[in-house]
C-alpha cells in the first residue's frame, strides 16, 4: 500500500535542501546512499520560497531537488509545505492569523499558526497543493504525499465562532435541541438565537490551573467545550481534506497522509484516519519513557485504520531539541526503537532530520548528517547499519499484520470529557489509566489492538475499556452482545456515567453498562493524594490473593447479579465490592471499582488471559518485547531486548530463520543487550 510503487522498506526522512546552498546537495546524495536512504521528505516548510507573492510561484529549485532524488534512485515523500504560511500572506490577509484561547490575536511567525477556518488559508493552501500535484504527477520520484505538517491549532476568532454556529446547526438542527443537549438551563445559559453562542475560551467558560505540576484546562460548561473540541478537530481536518481532494484528483494512485502525533489530545485521530490513505506519525519518546508507552502509541496509530501498516514518519536519529533534557539515544537504542516500530506495524522508518540545520531552534536536534558534515560519526554509522539491514529485508514484512485477541478501547471524546470533568478528582488522567492496563499486556507480551468504542469487537476474546466515562450511542449494546457471545469485558471506576454530550445517564451508575456488569454504583469517593484503600480478595483468583492497595477514586457499588471477588479493606465502605464478575450468557464482565496498584492489574489480566487461552508467542525474560506479524503463510516473530544486558530466551516450539543474521534459530538462544531478532517462519496450514 505505502510502497506499492516501489516495494522496498522506505528509509529516510525530512530533508531541508532549501536551508543549504546547492553545492551541498550533491554531497547529501552521496551520504544518503551511503546510509541506505531511499526516501526523502521535501519540502516541509518551504511555502514562502515556493510562492514569493500572491501571483508568483517558483518551483525551479524544487524541480532540481526532485530530479536529483530521481537520478540517485531516491523516492520523494512530497510535502505540500502548507504548515507555515509566508509572511506576505499574513500581512496582506491578517484574518489568516488565529486568536488564541486567551482571546489574543496572534502575530505572524513560528509555524502551524493559522486559523483553520480561514478562507484565505484554505484557498492558498489548496492552490499550492494542486499546483504541486499537477507539476509532479508524472515525476518518477514521487512516492507518497505529505499534507502540511503536524496540524494542531485551536482558534477562537470571530470567523471560527461563525463556523462553529454552522457546525452546530448541522449537528443539532434547532436551537431548542441545542439547549437540550447542552443542558442550558444550568446557570441560565439558555440561548434563543444562534449568534448568542460564543466559543468557550478563557474569556468565558474555560480556565487553566496547575495541579500536581500539570497544567489542565477546565470548563464550566462541558457541552459547549466538548463540541468546540470536536469542531476544532473537524476544522483542521477540513483543511487537510481540501488538499487531499485536489491531490487525489490528479494523482489517484499515490498514497496521501499527514503526520500525526500519537496521543495528541486536541484532535480525534480516529476521525482523521478515515481521510488518510495511510496513517503516519512522529515518535519522540523521552529518554526514560517506558517501552510499553511507546508500544501503546504505535498500536494506537495502527488501530486508527483497523490494523493497516503505518508509516513511522519521524523519529530522531539521536537527540531532540524541545524536551527539557535532550539526551542522546544510547548506542543501539535508535535501532532497537526502529524495530520496535516495525514490530508494532510500521512499514517505513523515517527521521527528522537528515541534515542538521545550523540556525534557529532545531540546530541541536539530532540528524543523520551532524554539524561535523561527514559520515564518520556514531549516529551516521548506526543509521547506515540500519539502512543496510532494512534494505536486506526487502518487501518481506511489508503489509504483514498483527493478530490480537485483546482490544483496549481508546476514545478522544471520552478523554476530553474525563479531563473536562469538574470532579470527582483532578488527578484522574485518561491516558495514564489506559497506559496502566496496556502495560499489563505488554509485560506478558500479549498483543493488543487499540480500538474505538464503536469498533467491531467480534474478533477479540477480551475487550478492556479503562475509565469509559462516556457511552456513545450503540456502544453499551455492542458490549452486551460481545459478552453474551462469549467475550470477556473489563471496565473500571468512573465508567458508564454520561452520554456523548456529557449528560449523566440517570438511575444509577454505570448507566447503560449496569445490566452487563450486574452492579450499580451509588457514590464515588475521591481520596487525597496520600490516602489509600485496599482491594481485599475474598479468595484467591489465579495469582490474585491477599490485598492490594488502591487510590484516587473508589466506587461504592451494590451487586445486581454480579459476584464480588474482592472488597474494599477500609473506611466506611469496607466490605463493599471492589472487584466484581458478572456472567452473561457465554461471557463475563468485570468491574474494578478503584485505581489499583500495578500488580493487581497484572494478575487480573493474567488470570483472564489464562482462562481465555490468550498467550504470548514466546515466554521471554523481563525487558524482552515479543510481537508477531503475519503475511500469507509466513509469521515474523520480533524479539527485542530492551535490557542493558544479554538474556537467554527459550523459543519453545518456535523455530525459524533470523532475517537479520540469516541464521536458523531454535531452542535456547541468547540475545545481546538492545539486540533484535526477526524470526521468519512458514506456518503449517
Ligand atoms: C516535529 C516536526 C518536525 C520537527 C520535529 C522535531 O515532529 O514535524 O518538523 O520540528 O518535530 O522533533
Ligand atoms: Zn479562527
Amino acid at each position: 500500500m505505502i510502497n506499492s510503487k516501489r516495494p522496498v522498506f522506505f528509509y529516510g526522512g525530512d530533508y531541508n535542501p532549501d536551508q543549504w546552498p546547492e553545492e551541498i546537495w550533491q554531497e547529501d546524495m552521496r551520504l544518503f546512499k551511503l546510509a541506505g536512504v531511499n526516501i526523502i521528505t521535501v519540502p516541509v516548510f518551504s511555502w514562502a520560497k515556493l510562492q514569493p507573492s500572491e501571483d508568483t510561484y517558483d518551483f525551479g529549485w524544487l524541480d532540481k531537488v526532485m530530479d536529483l532524488a530521481r537520478d540517485n534512485g531516491i523516492s520523494v515523500c512530497l510535502a505540500t509545505s502548507t504548515a507555515a504560511q509566508p509572511a506576505w500572506m499574513s500581512k496582506k490577509y491578517p484574518e489568516i492569523l488565529p486568536v488564541d484561547v486567551e482571546g489574543r490575536k496572534r502575530a505572524h511567525g513560528a509555524r502551524v499558526n493559522f486559523c483553520p477556518n480561514s478562507k484565505v488559508y484554505r484557498k492558498f493552501s489548496t492552490a499550492l497543493a494542486e499546483k504541486m500535484a499537477i507539476r509532479y504527477k508524472e515525476h518518477p520520484a514521487l512516492a507518497v504525499w505529505h499534507v502540511a505538517n503536524e496540524y494542531g491549532t485551536y482558534c477562537y476568532c470571530e470567523h471560527c465562532a461563525e463556523e462553529f454556529r454552522n457546525w452546530l446547526k448541522a449537528r443539532y438542527g434547532t436551537i431548542e435541541e441545542l439547549n437540550r443537549v447542552w443542558n442550558m438551563n444550568f446557570w441560565g445559559h439558555t440561548v434563543y438565537e444562534w449568534d448568542e453562542i460564543v466559543p468557550p475560551s478563557y474569556l468565558n467558560e474555560m480556565g487553566r490551573d496547575v495541579f500536581l505540576g500539570y497544567p489542565r484546562d477546565f470548563t464550566c460548561f462541558q457541552g459547549i467545550s466538548l463540541d468546540y473540541n470536536r469542531f476544532m478537530s473537524d476544522s483542521s481536518l477540513e483543511c487537510y481534506k481540501r488538499e487531499y481532494a485536489v491531490i487525489k484528483a490528479v494523482t489517484p494512485d499515490i498514497p496521501i497522509t499527514t503526520n500525526l502525533m500519537g496521543t495528541f489530545k486536541p484532535f480525534d485521530y480516529f476521525k482523521w484516519a478515515e481521510h488518510l490513505d495511510v496513517v503516519s506519525w512522529d515518535n519522540y519518546p523521552a529518554m526514560k519513557e517506558p517501552e510499553s508507552n511507546i508500544a501503546m502509541r504505535h498500536d494506537l496509530m495502527r488501530g486508527l485504520k483497523d490494523g493497516q501498516s503505518f508509516m513511522l514518519m519521524e523519529q530522531t536519529p539521536s537527540q531532540q531539541n524541545w524536551q527539557p533534557y535532550n539526551s542522546l539515544k544510547r548506542p543501539g537504542v535508535m535501532r532497537l526503537w526502529s524495530y520496535q516500530s516495525i514490530a508494532h506495524g510500521a512499514d517505513t522508518i523515517m527521521f527528522f532530520q537528515l541534515r542538521r540545520s545550523f540556525g534557529a531552534c532545531e540546530k541541536y536536534h539530532g540528524a543523520l548528517i551532524e554539524h561535523a558534515g561527514h559520515e564518520n560519526t556514531r549516529v551516521f554509522r548506526e543509521c547506515a547499519q540500519l539502512g543496510k539491514e532494512l534494505a536486506a529485508l526487502g518487501d518481506k514484512i511489508l503489509d504483514s499484520r498483527l493478530d490480537s485477541k485483546v482490544a483496549i478501547v481508546f476514545d478522544w471524546d471520552n478523554w476530553w470529557a474525563v479531563e473536562f470533568s469538574s470532579g470527582p478528582s483532578r488527578e484522574l488522567k485518561y491516558v495514564e489509566q489506559v497506559e496502566k492496563y496496556y502495560k499489563a499486556f505488554h509485560d506478558m507480551n500479549i498483543s493488543v489492538d487499540m480500538v474505538k468504542p464503536n469498533a467491531d469487537f467480534s474478533k477479540y476474546k477480551l475487550v478492556v475499556a479503562p475509565v469509559l466515562y462516556m457511552i456513545k450511542p450503540g456502544v453499551a449494546k455492542s458490549i452486551e452482545n460481545f459478552v453474551k457471545n462469549g467475550g470477556v469485558f473489563v471496565t473500571t471506576f468512573f465508567s458508564g456515567i454520561v452520554n456523548e454530550n456529557d449528560l449523566v445517564t440517570l438511575g444509577g451508575y454505570p448507566g447503560e453498562l449496569r445490566k452487563t456488569l450486574g452492579i450499580w454504583s451509588e457514590e464515588i469517593d475521591a481520596l487525597l493524594q496520600d490516602m489509600k484503600n485496599q482491594i481485599v480478595m475474598k479468595e484467591p483468583v489465579g495469582d490474585l490473593q491477599g490485598e492490594y492497595s488502591c487510590r484516587m477514586l473508589c466506587d461504592l457499588i451494590h451487586l445486581e447479579g454480579a459476584k464480588a471477588l474482592a472488597v474494599f479493606g477500609s473506611d466506611f465502605y469496607a466490605g463493599m465490592p471492589a472487584l466484581t464478575e458478572n456472567e452473561v450468557e457465554k461471557g463475563k464482565a468485570y468491574y474494578i471499582s478503584s485505581d489499583p496498584e500495578e500488580s493487581f492489574i497484572k494478575n487480573l489480566m493474567k488470570y483472564i488471559c489464562d482462562n481465555a487461552a490468550i498467550k504470548a508467542p514466546v515466554e521471554a525474560p523481563e525487558g524482552v518485547e515479543v510481537t508477531q506479524r503475519f503475511k500469507e503463510e509466513k509469521s515474523f516473530t520480533f524479539l527485542l531486548n530492551h535490557n542493558n544486558h544479554a538474556v537467554n530466551i527459550n523459543l519453545g516450539d518456535l523455530d525459524g530463520l533470523d532475517l537479520l543474521t540469516q541464521r536458523d534459530i531454535r531452542g535456547q538462544i541468547s540475545l545481546e543487550a538492545k539486540g533484535v531478532i526477526i524470526m521468519e517462519r512458514t506456518e503449517k496450514q
